[in-house]
């Protein structure tokens, strides 16, 4: 098995990198392979809402960027981390503009993050932490995928890139979500062939207008 980290810090070794290569260490010492693909530094706009991706249905974005490499990246996995800098009380600009693209292709092209098994975490220097753990849920929870927990919500605290190393409870957080996360990924893997996944239903769209 095999997860899937997307770093959406501009920093390729600060706090975020901390948390999920944290939560990587033991998803590995339980036998899932790990690929850590940090987007943060990278030109990344947002969705242009042009609707090619539904349109086509090929599980691409009409955007030609490097976006589509991690998007491939991110179906072929079994499981999903995404990690966060908090911004203004929000996940940073970078990761928003690339979750809103790779989540409507997903959901465009026959939903292709369905029971896909998803954990986000988020590094702060102070607040807005819950807020930026909730935004980055929203994606899995839109998407029908699998979310374990931790002992804690899933934070960090530290503002210069590795002081984020003092923060015992946060690093603790991390190697439970990580042991949880591997040990939900071992529980699907086995339920495969044995029960069914829940029927897909086509889905409904009602809009709030009179
Ligand atoms: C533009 C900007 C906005 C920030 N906003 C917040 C914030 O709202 N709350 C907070 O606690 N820290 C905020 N920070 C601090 C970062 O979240 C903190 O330094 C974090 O550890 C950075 O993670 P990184 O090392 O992975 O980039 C902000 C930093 C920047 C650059």
């Amino acid at each position: 098995m095999r997860v899937v980290a997307i770093n959406g810090s501009p920093k390729k070794d600060g706090n975020t990198a901390l948390a999920l290569q944290t939560v990587m260490k033991e998803l590995e010492s339980e036998g899932i392979s790990t690929e850590l693909i940090h987007i943060g530094n990278k030109a990344v706009r947002g969705c242009l809402a042009c609707g090619r991706c539904a349109e086509t249905k090929n599980g691409t974005c009409a955007i030609p960027d490097a976006a589509n490499e991690w998007i491939a990246a991110m179906f072929a996995a079994d499981g999903v981390l995404l990690g966060s800098p908090v911004y203004y009380s929000g996940i940073n600009g970078t990761m928003k503009s690339f979750l809103d693209r790779a989540f409507c292709v997903a959901g465009a092209s026959g939903r292709k993050m369905r029971l896909k098994v998803g954990a986000a975490v988020v590094a702060a220097r102070r607040s807005g932490a819950s807020t930026a753990v909730d935004q980055l849920n929203k994606y899995f929870t839109i998407a029908e995928m699998l979310m374990p927990c931790s002992s804690y919500w899933n934070i960090v605290h530290g503002r210069a890139p590795g002081e984020a190393a003092g923060d015992a409870e946060g690093l603790q957080i991390m190697r439970v979500l990580g042991r949880n996360m591997a040990w939900l990924m071992k529980l699907v893997d086995f339920g495969k062939g044995h029960i069914p996944p829940p029927p897909m239903e086509d889905r409904i769209l009602t809009s709030f207008i009179r």
